[in-house]
Parts: structure tokens; C-alpha cells; sequence
């Protein structure tokens, strides 16, 4: 498959290494890992001399590569590949069968590795359940594969990086036993869409726009994922973790240190990550009493999308009848320094909705005065929308004469592509995989960022503890109680994708 390249992308090619997934039957590896690595391959990003080392017990070897076959043909209908390319990528992989409590298993492991090119580098990307982040971190230190003396050894957590404060600084503690702090690569795969990276590059590229960027231009801004579909087959992790963690914690709140962040001193991993966290200390602590008021939690009931009936949250296979678990949530966040005093940062996410859309609306404040005196419609706030999902791209509201005789006003949207036809967004996790072949941590979470946010979470976490009710929307509407109330005093209120 090497040789099919046709097309090379932009960015740095990476070192050789042996790129070892645990839970490599998983789907995780079947829909992500897998086509992310056979993509950068093809267009000459992951190293052809590179292993994929898949770590699982009760299969063969045999039985493991059809399952990986099969997942690519289903969940990436547009990487085609023949049967002799296929042969040719899959002579790039191998399996070691074994338990992950097992100490046999890191042993052989340590064995399976490969020295190429004079060094024996590796990633470990553990696309397990959390339970066992640990128990791997300790079996790969116990057999020496986290000593960097023949190559580099970095490992990769997936999200949920702990249920709470609590379990978060355990799991940091934990794997610092194991690993340096430098090796450990925190994943969460928000920071490796193309528009979320393009925010900073928007931000620190573009002189125009930092003199706006501030409580004094600025009204209030929105960061959304809004998803059509439903938890899925997940209800054992979901019924857990909540819209709240599973997205505000995560993704929503890392976009949102990069929207507030200052400009870092240079482009490196540490100078970035020490702006983000100092937004995080700057987040005013949600108190108690102001709980209600700052945060909506919702649920989605039976509904229609796309013209198909959707069943209950409740009604979904392993969710408890009674679950109060919320599917959809916003939170409203202040950011207590100079630049964003006063400025509500309201975050929101939810399943079910009419459509999947996430952005970053930008609101500025409205004109100060209406010189074109047109009744009922006067110049509106201006937004810049940061397009994350579908349609990556950025767009600029603004007030434009309509044609004709007239001063009467209307909405004019400037819209900016990030690709055209012919350009190619490169799919997060390709991003991020690259970016820890290449040692480069920028767009992954630290320690303390992490504990920082969890910090943040915890007392909506503990104020919705033993919660029996929750609203209920209906699948496929926007009308979700509560969220106007939220945003009474922003201008122009809710920003719901498409309206
Ligand atoms: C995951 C969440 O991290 O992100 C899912 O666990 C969510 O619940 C997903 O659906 C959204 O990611 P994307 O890239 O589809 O917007």
C-alpha cells in the first residue's frame, strides 16, 4: 500500500517507531486508530517502516486482521484498498495474544518490539477501558518499556481522564509512577480538528483581530457540539458520565482556553499549555446558589430526526428506567481577569438535537447607536462564527444596505472555506497520532490542565448528585427549557445552529 501514495500531505513525516494499541480489537481501533494510520501512510506522513502491534486476547492473529479489514470497509467506505494492498499494509502488523494483567503479556510484548533504523521507538495507545490506563502503565515500566535509553516511549490515555478531581489526580499520580509527565500524551480529539487549531492560528496570525478580542468588543461567546445521534451502543459509559463530563469537561472547556488564552511566548507545547491552564485558574468557581442559574440539564424523550422516529434516552438498551442522566448541557462561565470580565462563555452540547453542528460564535457587542433609524429592523451584533463540524470554515455577520433605494439593512455573511474541493481535512485522530510520533504535545492535555478542569466541574458534579428529575426535550426540537433564561442578557440570546 506505500507505493499506491499519490498524494503527499502537508507536515513532517515521522520517525519510524512500533505504534502499539491495547484493545486492538476495539472499535475505537476499527473506526479511529486504524483508518487514521492507513490514511497517513498513503499520503506519506506515518513512516513505512513503521509496526502496528495490536495487544488482545482470544483471537488469532488471522481473525484479528478480517476484523480490522471488515471495520475499515464499514466505518471508512472511502479508503478503498485491494487485496494486494491490504496484504502489503497488514505484513506492517502484528498481534501478541495475551491478558493485560498478565506480566507474560508485556514480556512478550518487549520481545514483539522492533529496532528500526538503529532505534527502537514505540507508542503505546491504550483504546481501553479506563480501569486499565494504570495496569498498563505498570506492566509496560515493570518489563522497562517506558526507559527511553534505545528510543523514544510515549503512551496515549484516551478521554474519560477521570470521573472527578478525585479520580483524575489518582489516575495523574498513577501513571507518573510509570511514565514522566513528557511521555505522557492525554488525548482528547477536539484539539486535533482542523478549525479548533485554525482558532489560534486566526488569533495570533491576523493583527485585526486581537484589538477586538476582549470584554470591550465583545458581548458573550458560545461554543457548541450539537449532535443528531444518540448515545449509541455506549449507555454503560454514558449512564456514568453525563453530557457534562462527557463533553463540557473534556472538549468544550479545552476550546475554550484556547478562544480566552493569551498569546504564548512561542509555539511549544509547554508555552501553550502554561496560557491555556492560567485561563483555567481564572474561571470563577461555580458557588452553589448560582448552580441553577448558570447550568441547564436536560434529557432527550422520543422524537423524530430526519423524518425518523427516535426512541427515548430512557428507552435505550442499558439505560435505567428512572435515569436522570442528562443528555444535553450548558453551562455559563465567567473568566474573572483583564480581558473577559463580565463576559458570559456559555458552553452547550447535546444528543439528539435536529442537526450536528459545533462552533465557536464569537459575539461582539451591538452598534452603540442606529443612524439608519429602520423600524423593527435595525443593525444586528455582529458574530464571527468558527465553523468546528460540518463545513469547517469561519464566517463574519455583518450589516450590509440591501440593494435599491432604500437604507433598509440586511444580514451579509462573509464566509471563509478552510478547503476547497480539492483540499483535505485531515481527520483528528490523524492529526494527534502524527503529532505524538513526532514528540510534539501541544494539542494534549497536561496534568495540571486536567486537574484544573476537573476543579471547575466538580461543583455542578456534586450539586447534581442524587438528582431524581430531570427536563425532558423532545428528539429533533430545540426547545429545551430553560436555555432562553440563559441568556437573557446576551445579545441576540441563543445561537441555535441554522437560524
Ligand atoms: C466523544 C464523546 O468524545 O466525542 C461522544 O464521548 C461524542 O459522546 C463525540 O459523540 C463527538 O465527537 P465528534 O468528533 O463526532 O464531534
Amino acid at each position: 500500500m506505500p507505493e499506491t501514495t499519490t498524494k503527499r500531505c502537508l507536515g513532517e513525516p515521522t520517525e519510524p517507531a512500533n505504534i502499539v494499541i491495547f484493545g486492538a480489537g476495539g472499535d475505537l481501533t476499527r473506526r479511529k486508530l486504524l483508518p487514521s494510520l492507513v490514511k497517513m501512510l498513503r499520503c506519506g506522513l506515518l513512516h513505512p517502516k513503521s509496526r502496528i502491534i495490536g495487544v488482545l486476547k482470544g483471537r488469532s492473529e488471522e481473525e484479528w486482521l478480517a476484523s480490522l479489514y471488515q471495520g475499515l470497509r464499514s466505518f471508512s467506505p472511502d479508503i478503498s484498498m485491494n487485496d494486494e494492498q491490504w496484504n502489503r499494509f497488514t505484513a506492517m502488523c502484528k498481534m501478541v495474544a495475551g491478558d493485560l494483567k498478565e506480566a507474560s503479556t508485556y514480556t512478550a510484548l518487549s520481545e514483539a518490539l522492533e529496532t528500526i533504523e538503529g532505534r527502537c521507538n514505540a507508542m503505546f495507545y491504550c483504546a481501553v477501558p479506563p480501569n486499565w490506563y494504570t495496569t498498563i502503565a505498570a506492566g509496560l515500566s515493570n518489563v522497562g518499556l517506558t526507559n527511553e535509553s534505545a528510543g523514544f516511549r510515549r503512551v496515549v490515555i484516551e478521554k474519560p481522564f477521570g470521573m472527578d478531581l478525585e479520580s483524575a489526580r489518582v489516575l495523574n499520580n498513577e501513571l507518573q509512577l510509570s511514565f514522566d509527565e513528557s511521555q505522557i500524551y492525554r488525548i482528547d480529539h477536539y484539539l486535533g480538528k482542523e478549525s479548533v487549531q485554525n482558532l489560534l492560528v486566526y488569533r495570533f496570525s491576523n493583527s485585526i483581530l486581537e484589538p477586538l478580542w476582549n470584554r470591550n468588543f465583545i458581548d458573550h461567546i458560545q461554543i457548541s457540539a450539537a449532535e443528531s445521534i444518540g448515545i449509541e451502543y455506549r449507555a454503560n459509559y454514558y449512564e456514568k458520565s453525563g453530557a457534562l463530563r462527557d463533553m463540557i469537561q473534556s472538549h468544550l472547556m479545552q476550546v475554550m482556553t484556547l478562544v480566552a488564552m493569551e498569546p504564548p511566548v512561542e509555539f511549544t507545547a509547554d508555552a501553550v499549555r502554561d496560557e491555556k491552564i492560567k485561563v483555567l485558574r481564572a474561571v470563577r468557581p461555580f458557588e452553589p446558589e448560582n448552580i441553577k442559574n448558570q447550568t441547564v440539564a436536560a434529557q432527550y424523550g422520543a422524537g423524530e430526526i430526519d423524518g425518523e422516529p427516535v426512541k427515548a434516552y430512557v428507552a435505550e438498551e442499558g439505560v435505567a428506567p428512572e435515569s436522570a442522566t442528562e443528555t444535553f448541557v450548558a453551562a455559563r462561565f465567567y473568566i474573572d481577569n483583564w480581558r473577559w470580565q463580565g463576559v458570559p462563555f456559555v458552553l452547550w452540547t447535546g444528543k439528539r438535537l435536529p442537526r450536528r453542528v459545533s462552533e465557536i460564535v464569537i459575539r461582539f457587542r451591538k452598534p452603540p447607536f442606529n443612524l439608519f433609524d429602520v423600524e423593527g429592523n435595525p443593525p444586528l451584533a455582529n458574530a464571527l462564527v468558527f465553523r468546528v463540524h460540518p463545513d469547517e470554515g469561519i464566517s463574519l455577520r455583518m450589516n450590509a444596505k440591501q440593494p435599491g433605494l432604500t437604507t433598509d439593512i440586511q444580514r451579509s455573511v462573509m464566509r471563509a472555506p478552510y478547503s476547497d474541493e480539492s483540499g483535505d481535512i485531515a481527520d483528528a485522530y490523524e492529526v494527534l497520532l502524527h503529532d505524538v510520533l513526532n514528540g510534539d504535545a501541544t494539542l494534549f492535555s497536561r496534568a495540571d490542565e486536567v486537574e484544573e478542569s476537573w476543579e471547575i466541574i466538580d461543583p455542578i458534579l456534586k450539586a447534581w448528585e442524587n438528582k431524581l428529575s430531570i427536563h425532558r426535550y423532545q428528539a429533533g426540537s430545540w426547545d429545551i427549557e430553560g436555555m432562553d433564561e440563559l441568556f437573557t442578557d446576551c445579545e441576540l440570546g441563543w445561537h441555535k445552529p441554522g437560524h
